[in-house]
């Protein structure tokens, strides 16, 4: 299973550089990464399981964070009204339209790769539309699919997405953002309103 001793952090060279695309059909053994990357953010999410194991807690992580440069990532959360569960396992993926306008998270942004605070507002379109190859979970079969995400969905990929290009959030901040709104969480005060992406 991954752990925090398997992620990287800033500083590392795999951080900033492109990653390469996943030949496809994909193999087995990148598959079972891919997987396994999927599990590690499920358990960061289990109180028992994150303690146990000392895990921070996640909603995304992406290939070259586990030191491995290759385009796929997963996210598991919920949207910011807790009404949606989404479950992604992307392979290649690529944003093929975006908004024009843009949103934040209200209390910054952080990053499984990064273990300091750091001060600043990322802005991030506000809807994405995203092609990619899809590993489902259930069937453990690949599809190529196009997916439509807006506000928390849409800033994790964009952050997710920026991994796999090298880009950390960190290059992103700004102090403040005018003319701007920052995503709307239900019944969470905006000053907790943060994510380790
Ligand atoms: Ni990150």
């Amino acid at each position: 299973m991954i752990t925090m001793k398997d992620i990287i952090r800033e500083g590392h060279p795999t951080l900033s550089k492109k990653a390469s695309d996943v030949s496809l059909p994909i193999d087995d053994k990148t598959k079972k990464t891919l997987k396994e990357m999927r599990q590690f953010i499920i358990n960061s999410q289990d109180e028992k399981t994150r303690e146990e194991y000392e895990l921070r807690e996640g909603v995304g992580l992406a290939a070259p964070q586990i030191n491995l440069s290759l385009r796929m990532l997963a996210i598991y959360t919920e949207d910011e009204n807790f009404e949606t569960q989404h479950d992604y396992m992307m392979i290649n993926p690529k944003i093929i339209s975006h908004s024009e306008m843009k949103t934040y998270m209200p209390g910054g942004e952080g990053c499984l790769s990064i273990d300091r605070e750091v001060e600043g507002l990322v802005p991030r379109h506000k809807k994405i539309t995203i092609k990619a190859h899809l590993l489902d979970p259930k069937t453990n079969e690949v599809k190529e699919t196009t997916i439509r995400l807006r506000n928390f969905l849409a800033i994790v990929t964009q952050h997710e997405i920026d991994h796999i290009n090298g880009v950390l959030f960190t290059e992103r901040v700004k102090p403040t953002l005018e003319g701007i709104k920052p995503i709307e969480f239900k019944n969470i005060e905006e000053e907790n309103q943060e994510a380790n992406i």
